[in-house]
């Protein structure tokens, strides 16, 4: 009896499963469609991934490949737990994507009519964003030798504003694209003097990192800096980045980020040689707000720079925090660590004593450095606390590990480590920032 009750719930089951796709999909109909909002942003020619998915002929010998992606949620990349937060740019697949997906493959991956084929999707070409406003570039090319290690090289580009401009998209697109690991702009206004001894222009690599570098090249424990001279090394606010999976910086109607009259655009390079030598001058792409925007938009961040993974650890942890000195708007967050970073968790401590976790990283992938969009207006009042927490695996166990025998400390290269809880948020555009710009200065033990 009881038997039976089971193999009737199964069957029943089964076939509502079936049921959710009607009948064999077809590539025309449904499979196109799918490539074209899920997967071609990244598969396409001159974007990052490998292969193009832009027609059948191009799909088809991917079948086998793409059900165990799917399957696995390997692809699309995409890392947030979805139990908590709701991001605009959330590029998980749904259960009918993977069904139909699966079904497809299932049943043969048949190309079906191509009368029902949808109209290809247009994409701008060049820049992300548009055509830009204006377009800042290296004036000289940086060499990147074909093997070898490239410490951070940094370019200070003079904007030349004579007034103060309020920026609304921005991207930076680098030539070399292989050789790239990231690039980040950020911003110096006047009577800052981060890498004031850089010539405009020129690129530059400043002592304190080769140092670092050699420190580790030596097996030297790297010395614990003082706070001051660390501070001193992490610059202020952020344009735009370029990194895998990264979306160019792109405010909503009414906020932008600011750009002071006078101010310098300086670029981090993170150049990754790799086996053919090739030059670069990166771009940035700047479009402004047609008019003063009501919000403005800076990037914060909670950062703990006095790493310490003993050798082995499979699971060290680590925190950082930030206060939150006035009340804005969560916009989006991007969890940094390298090579051993294992999980991120960004939980919000309200002035109340309640606790919500906005984001939870639990496997993070040091290839992919994802922001995740808020989908909500995330109200963040004066008093709020973000904290963050995450895990490092220096054990043998982790495939990615450079090295398990070394103590591991903050560094800019991937065999050091970083702990970075970047997070933007907008604010009334007409109050004074200046103590948001403090704490983000507030570095964690
Ligand atoms: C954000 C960019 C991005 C998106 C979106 C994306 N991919 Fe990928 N994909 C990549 C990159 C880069 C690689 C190669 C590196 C890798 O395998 O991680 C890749 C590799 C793959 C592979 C080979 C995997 C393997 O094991 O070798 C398959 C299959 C694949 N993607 C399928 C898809 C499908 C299907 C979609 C859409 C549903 C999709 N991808 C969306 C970037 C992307």
């Amino acid at each position: 009896m009881k038997l039976s009750l089971i193999a009737l719930t199964l069957s029943g089951s089964i076939a509502a499963t079936a049921g959710s796709v009607s009948s064999v999909p077809t590539y025309y109909k449904d499979i196109a469609p799918l490539m074209q909002n899920r997967c071609q942003e990244c598969h396409r020619s001159g974007e990052v991934a490998p292969m193009s998915f832009m027609s059948y002929d191009q799909v088809r010998p991917w079948a086998k490949a793409i059900k165990n992606a799917v399957l696995t949620k390997k692809m699309p990349p995409w890392f947030a737990d979805p139990h908590f937060g709701k991001f605009s740019n959330d590029r998980s697949l749904s259960q009918h994507e993977i069904d139909t997906l699966i079904a497809w493959i299932d049943g043969g991956a048949k190309e079906g009519d191509k009368k029902d084929a949808p109209q290809p999707r247009q994409f701008a070409e060049g820049w992300q964003i548009g055509q830009p406003d204006l377009v800042l570039q290296m004036p000289i090319a940086v060499d990147i030798p074909a093997t070898g290690v490239v410490d951070y090289t940094y370019v200070v580009i003079p904007t030349g504003f004579t007034e103060d401009k309020w920026v609304q998209f921005a991207e930076a697109r680098p030539d070399a694209r292989s050789a790239m690991h990231h690039v980040i702009a950020f911003l110096r206004p006047p009577g800052n003097h981060w890498l004031k001894d850089a010539k405009p222009g020129v690129p530059f690599i400043p002592e304190h990192w080769g140092g670092a570098r050699d420190q580790a090249k030596q097996d030297k424990p790297a010395g614990q800096a003082s706070k001051a001279s660390l501070e001193d090394q992490l610059p202020g606010e952020l344009l735009v980045g370029f990194a895998p999976g990264l979306p160019p910086t792109e405010c909503k109607p009414g906020e932008a980020k600011l750009v002071k009259a006078g101010s310098d655009i300086i670029l981090q390079l993170h150049y990754t040689p790799n086996g053919k030598a090739t030059t670069d001058r990166s771009r940035i792409g700047l479009i402004f707000a047609k008019e003063p925007p009501q919000r403005r938009v800076m990037t914060m961040n909670a950062i703990n720079v006095f790493l310490r993974i003993p050798p082995g650890n499979g699971n060290y942890e680590a925190h950082a925090q930030a206060t939150i000195p006035q009340d804005v708007t969560l916009v989006n967050m991007m969890p940094h660590m390298h090579l051993r970073g294992k999980d991120f968790l960004y939980t919000a401590v309200y002035p109340t004593g309640e606790k919500q976790v906005l984001l939870n990283v639990p496997h993070f992938d040091f290839n992919w450095q994802l922001a995740y969009v808020e989908d909500q207006e995330l109200l963040l009042p004066k008093g709020t606390r973000i904290e963050c927490v995450a895990h490092y695996d220096n054990s043998p166990n982790n495939p990615a590990n450079p090295d398990a025998t070394k103590e591991v400390r903050w560094g800019d290269q991937t065999w050091e480590e970083m702990m970075i809880g970047w997070f933007d948020v907008s604010f009334d555009a007409k109050t004074d920032p200046t103590q948001l710009r403090q704490h983000q200065r507030d570095r964690s033990e």
